[in-house]
């Protein structure tokens, strides 16, 4: 029986997710997709969807930016509406974004079952507003799909054991995918004139980092004295602190320091395959440098992707400016990979799991 699902999605790393699972689930199943609208720059948006040939929306609830309790309770009242029309089976929520908590949370009080695809993450620092969406819409999902092994370890700990499942990592099917349509598809490296390792790709966005200037600066002033060619394509939030701050002055006088507005995802993807390092805060763009072997400088002080750092290729150093600059000059990854985060196809097994419902 085709079940009728409500997706979820609003942010960018979320388009991202959705690609490879909608394109599966569609063969099978009927798909209303639900944008929120938390993410709304043509570049931060619409960008992915055309690009990714994810279909349109069904609907864009448009809730916009805002702070967390009055964006997620706007979505709430807009997606408790819309699923009290379309009665659906199941709604999908992909990550650990304000969108995610609050499609969860909808569907769970009336009822309807809600799978999580990308569960069992945790970095065990509450102060992420990431960290309570995941455990709270972990507590209320009737399906689990792990990534990871070490994520359905953490939901063991936690006494969650039903509906658990194993898939492996959607965005390593992307990741799969997309990179060959990159080398062949996206011209960034001739357009920023970019010879292949000559530069470091760096990209922040984390609340920890943007919102505390010392922060934000250490990271700033550790690109710039790295004296390295670094590509920044910078989010929003990042940009807006920036200027508020005055960093943008200290950015204006290091030519090598290449401030750029956020990329669509092939561009961006073929910036991670032949950057040097990468430096950055972002997970998906972690576990991105992982997949394609590029050494990755993460600038937090814990991580969700574990296996990337037990492995030798990803280095923790915060926000922390000698730290930064030390990875930069020395880390250089020593061993090889193991396999952690599934074969390439994990959206393919998680619609095998759907079918069986
Ligand atoms: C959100 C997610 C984060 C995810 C990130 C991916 C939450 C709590 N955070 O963080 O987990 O890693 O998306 O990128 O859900 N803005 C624009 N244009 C846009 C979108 C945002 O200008 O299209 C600006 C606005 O000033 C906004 C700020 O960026 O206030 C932050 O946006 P928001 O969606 O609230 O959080 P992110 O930092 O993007
Ligand atoms: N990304 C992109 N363009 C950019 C920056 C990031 O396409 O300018 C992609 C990146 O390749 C990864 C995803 O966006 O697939 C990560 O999203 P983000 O860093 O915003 O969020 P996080 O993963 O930290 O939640």
């Amino acid at each position: 029986m085709p079940l009728n699902i409500v997706t979820i999605v609003g942010a960018r790393p979320q388009f991202i997710k959705a690609a490879p699972v909608s394109a599966q689930l569609r063969s099978r199943h009927r798909e209303y997709l639900v944008h929120t609208g938390q993410h709304y720059d043509a570049n931060m948006s619409q960008l992915f969807f055309d690009e990714l040939g994810i279909p349109q929306p069904d609907v864009n609830l448009e809730i916009g930016s805002a702070a967390h309790g009055e964006q997620t309770a706007q979505m709430l009242v807009a997606i408790e509406r819309l699923l009290d029309a379309q009665k659906p089976d199941l709604v999908l929520v992909y990550g650990d974004t304000n969108s995610t908590l609050a499609g969860a949370l909808a569907a769970a009080k009336l009822n309807i079952a809600v799978a999580h695809v990308e569960a069992g993450l945790r970095s065990f620092n509450r102060r992420m507003p990431e960290e309570i969406n995941r455990i709270l819409t972990d507590r209320i999902a009737r399906y689990l799909f792990c990534p990871t092994q070490t994520a359905v370890d953490h939901l063991h700990n936690e006494g969650v054991t039903a509906g658990v499942y194993l898939s492996g990592d959607v965005m390593y099917d992307a990741a799969l995918h997309f990179a060959a349509v990159a080398e062949s598809g996206s011209t960034i490296l001739e357009r920023l004139r970019l010879a292949e390792r000559s530069y470091l790709l760096a990209t922040c966005h984390r609340p920890q980092n943007t919102d505390d200037v010392d922060a934000l600066r250490a990271i700033v002033q550790a690109l710039i004295d790295s004296g390295e060619h670094v590509v920044f394509p910078v989010h929003p939030r990042t940009r807006g602190f920036m200027q508020k701050s005055g960093l943008m002055e200290l950015v204006r006088k290091a030519e090598h320091l290449r401030l750029i507005d956020p990329v669509g995802y092939l561009d961006m993807v073929q910036l991670e395959r032949h950057a040097r390092k990468i430096v950055t805060d972002s997970g998906g763009v972690q576990k991105e440098a992982y997949f394609y072997k590029t050494p990755c400088i993460t600038l937090r002080e814990e991580t969700e992707w574990v296996e990337t750092v037990a492995d030798g290729w990803n280095i923790l150093v915060g926000a922390r400016q000698d730290k930064i600059l030390a990875a930069i000059r020395d880390f250089a990854p020593q061993a090889g990979q193991n396999n952690h985060y599934g074969d390439g196809r994990a959206s393919e097994k998680i619609i095998r799991y759907l079918n069986e419902i």
